[in-house]
């Protein structure tokens, strides 16, 4: 039976701090942060740049997990639609203290995170230390890391931006916390949520006269077929996913999008199957995801996502909204153009496969057709002794948009020689690419430094890049060549000089040993 697009509402209602709190009269493209500060007053969440860059406006979101259980999300509230947390429980650090043991006396009551960074003296000006808590927060109720795990407690804090206490009493304080799980009522309360699908109709109608925003509306449907619906109805509909992307052209472009249709509630494009020897990955699994559930069978593709934005945006961030972007610069689209990997497209009349190769014909263009969404990516494993990586290469390890990013497969046969090569790349033209003429030059010959060399000779003919502010044209085809040299000497083994993640992330100690 078709599921009709819920009627229009004019509220919703979210869970903040374990209280309802209804949302009306605000347009559907108000973020989180604007609300909890300009509307609720709650200003202990802090906005430093309003763009995802520097963590301070960092909230805990209860989502579900792939096991059905609910899990502690650190998002940046400045990125995050109102809507987007309809019928979720958010957590700000008004809320994670005990009220009742706060009453009994101004030294109780503070959760563990909150009393690590009392203790290992984590904060001077106070003005990140929200946003770090409720890091540290995720942190402490994440079952995959311990203390110990200084990597991961490094990936935890990249996205918290810290102006004066210095790294280490923070990292300090995440040692202390990380992986805790403390039997309490934020645990009880993760492990007993239930989740249904936010589904929602939000209309923003001005009251104003002259109004001064035009009405809004906010659809998210709960299945595919009122997904259809919606798209007919609204042709012209902004689709936001993650909206990390979108949150941006709303607060730093000043548009405004009458009609935005989200993919929030469609848990059937959320999903990661397992093919018999490769992936089905659904348009609105997040990067996060992503990582932990391919990560371990792709380190290859692992070593990208784990310089994706910060865990903040990966934990919002989709797959499909990255490769829907058309970005020349996103950093899913090199490797998994390696992967060769496919998309499907789907609309209300059936859905269709398209190469990878094929899915950007210009310029923050896409080969979807109107009525189209993006549903999921498929790619296959890599062959048996084949080797696959990807490589980032930009102005900081972290945070940092690439200035060219690779990912690179190689498969020898019996002899040596080339069976099988793919080199892709971002950030050196319009679109991301394969070199398609330095992978013909390879193909059948040996695996030898002469023939990369030859290659190399090769590669700048398929790339057109262009000068801006992350690098010249020059400096990109020579980062471009030299990463398919390293890949070459990568190759070869672990005697080699490796092109490795080497440690040179926030708060690593100089002495751990490269992955
Ligand atoms: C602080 C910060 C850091 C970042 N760092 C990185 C980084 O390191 N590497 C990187 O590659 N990117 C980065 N990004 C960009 C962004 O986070 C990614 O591109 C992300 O994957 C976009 O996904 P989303 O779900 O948030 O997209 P959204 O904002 O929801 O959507 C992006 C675009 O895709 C369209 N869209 C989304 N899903 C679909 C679908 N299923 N079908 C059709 N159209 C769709 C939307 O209409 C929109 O045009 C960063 C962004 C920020 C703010
Ligand atoms: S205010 Fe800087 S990340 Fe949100
Ligand atoms: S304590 Fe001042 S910015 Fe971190």
């Amino acid at each position: 039976m078709l599921e009709m697009v819920q009627d229009r509402s004019s509220s919703f209602t979210f869970f903040l701090n374990d209280r309802p709190v209804e949302v009306r009269g605000v347009p559907g493209t108000t973020t989180l942060l604007r609300f909890l500060r300009d509307h609720l007053r709650l200003t202990g969440t802090k906005e430093g740049c309003a763009e995802g860059d520097c963590g301070a406006c960092s909230v805990a979101l209860l989502e579900p997990g792939p096991d059905g259980k609910g899990r502690y999300r650190s998002v940046d509230a400045c990125l995050v639609f109102l809507p987007m947390v309809a019928g979720r429980h958010v957590l700000t650090v008004e809320g994670l203290r005990d009220a009742a043991e706060a009453r009994r006396s101004p030294e109780a009551g503070f959760h563990p995170v909150q009393q690590a960074m009392v203790e290992h003296r984590g904060s001077q000006c106070g003005y990140c230390t929200p946003g770090v808590v409720l890091s540290l927060f995720e942190l402490c109720y994440r079952d995959d890391v311990q203390g110990s795990d200084l990597r991961r407690i490094d990936e935890q804090l990249a996205g918290n931006l810290c102006r004066c206490t210095g790294y280490r009493p923070i990292r300090d304080a995440a040692v202390a916390v990380a992986g805790l799980r403390p039997s309490d009522a934020f645990r009880l309360r993760a492990d007993e949520a239930r989740f249904e699908p936010p589904i929602l109709s939000y209309a923003y109608t001005p009251v104003s006269d002259p109004p001064a925003l035009p009405g809004q509306l906010y659809v998210q449907p709960g299945s595919i077929e009122a997904l259809w619906q919606a798209l007919e109805e609204h042709p012209s509909a902004r689709i936001v996913a993650g909206g990390t992307d979108v949150a941006l052209e709303v607060t730093k472009k000043k548009t405004f999008p009458r009609v935005l249709i989200g993919l929030e509630a469609l848990s059937v494009l959320g999903r990661i199957t397992r093919l018999e020897a490769g992936f089905e990955v659904g348009a609105t699994v997040r990067i996060t995801d992503l990582q932990d559930q391919v990560g371990p069978v792709l380190p290859g593709l692992e070593k990208m996502l784990r310089v994706f934005g910060s865990r903040q945006v990966r934990n919002r961030a989709t797959v499909g909204g990255n490769l829907c972007n058309a970005s020349p610069v996103g950093d899913l689209a090199p490797a998994l153009l390696a992967l060769d990997a496919t998309v499907v497209a789907a609309s209300a009349s059936g859905s269709r496969e398209i190469p990878l190769r094929e899915f950007f014909p210009a310029y923050r263009k896409t080969a979807l057709r109107e009525g189209e969404i993006l549903a999921a990516v498929r790619f296959s494993d890599p062959p048996d002794g084949a080797f696959f990586t990807s490589y980032k290469v930009a102005k900081r390890r972290e945070m940092d948009i690439s200035s060219v990013a690779a990912g690179m497969m190689l498969h020898l046969d019996a002899e040596g020689r080339v069976q099988l090569i793919r080199l892709a790349y971002g950030g050196v033209a319009a679109t991301p690419v394969r070199a398609f003429g330095a992978e013909a030059a390879l193909l059948g010959r040996p695996w030898t430094e002469d023939s990369v060399r030859d290659a190399l000779r090769v590669l700048e003919r398929d790339l057109h890049p262009i000068s801006d502010v992350r690098g010249s044209a020059s400096f990109r085809s020579r980062l471009a060549s030299n990463l398919l040299f390293g890949f070459y000497a990568e190759s070869l083994g672990p005697d080699r000089d490796r092109l490795a993640d080497r440690p040179t992330g926030t708060v690593l100690p100089p002495s751990t040993p490269p992955v």
